[in-house]
């Protein structure tokens, strides 16, 4: 049971955006990719969630083949998105903006009792219900953004740099919480981040990317700690 990326390869057009990128998560763990604005990250989940098409390779969630798949159907299989724009809509309130994530599903029980997990989760979520989610701040918006998402009981959640534009304290807040929701929520992560000492600090195994290529990917731990890799990619 695992994600399993094999010498996966994507262009825009003439632009070369990941290039022979192999990796594998094993299910249940989290895995941080990191890498430096162009590296490819973005690119790479959205091919992942069926929004991209993929040159050549193969990508494998628990052994059936992702990639071409239709984006509706990998949802359904239990692969959701997060995207990069803190996706919520603005003219809804937090409540309806939970509400219409689970709309789709059948089990209304469940519904309720996998929205008041995500509630315990971010409890800012549940002090906020009835307020416009445009008023959000970035950090309850990101938060609403992956809150929408769980409704849906993902199994395999990407997560496409989840840190981005908020204030360090908010972001260690965020980085903590997608650490419990591994275990809490029975997920296998892909954290796509700019971050890497906050994204590495929680993960598992890490996954450096630089201008499309993996350059290392070993346990997050050892990339912390490895000094070349350190000084030539992470920037600390
Ligand atoms: N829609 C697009 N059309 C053309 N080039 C793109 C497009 N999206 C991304 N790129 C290029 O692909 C490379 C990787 O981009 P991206 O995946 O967004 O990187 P990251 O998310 O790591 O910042 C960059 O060189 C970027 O300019
Ligand atoms: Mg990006």
């Amino acid at each position: 049971m695992s994600l399993v990326v094999e010498n996966l390869t994507i262009d825009h057009g003439a632009i070369r955006a990941i290039d022979n990128v192999s990796f594998t998560v094993p299910t249940g763990q989290l895995a941080a990719v990191i890498g430096a604005n162009g590296a490819g990250k973005t690119t790479l989940l959205r091919t992942l969630s069926g929004l991209k098409e993929s040159k050549s390779g193969s990508a494998t969630w628990n052994g059936k083949s992702i990639l071409g798949a239709r984006p509706e159907d990998l949802a359904r299989s239990g692969i959701m998105h997060v995207s990069d724009g803190k996706s919520v809509i603005a003219e809804l309130t937090v409540k309806e903006n939970l509400a219409l994530a689970g709309l789709w599903r059948k089990d209304k029980k469940d519904v309720a009792a996998v929205t008041s997990e995500v509630v315990d989760l971010f409890p800012v979520l549940g002090q906020r219900m009835s307020q416009a989610s445009g008023s959000l701040s970035g950090g309850e918006r990101q938060m609403l953004a992956i809150g929408r998402t769980l409704i849906a009981r993902p199994k395999l959640l990407l997560l496409d740099e989840p840190s981005l534009g908020l204030a360090p304290l908010i972001i260690e807040q965020i980085f903590q919480t997608i650490k419990s929701l591994v275990a809490k929520m029975n997920l296998t992560v892909v954290l796509v981040e700019q971050n890497a000492m906050g994204a590495l600090k929680i993960a598992d195994e890490g996954i450096v990317l630089n201008l499309g290529s993996v350059v290392a990917v070993d346990s997050a731990q050892t990339l912390l700690n490895d000094p070349a890799v350190r000084a030539a990619y992470l920037g600390f």
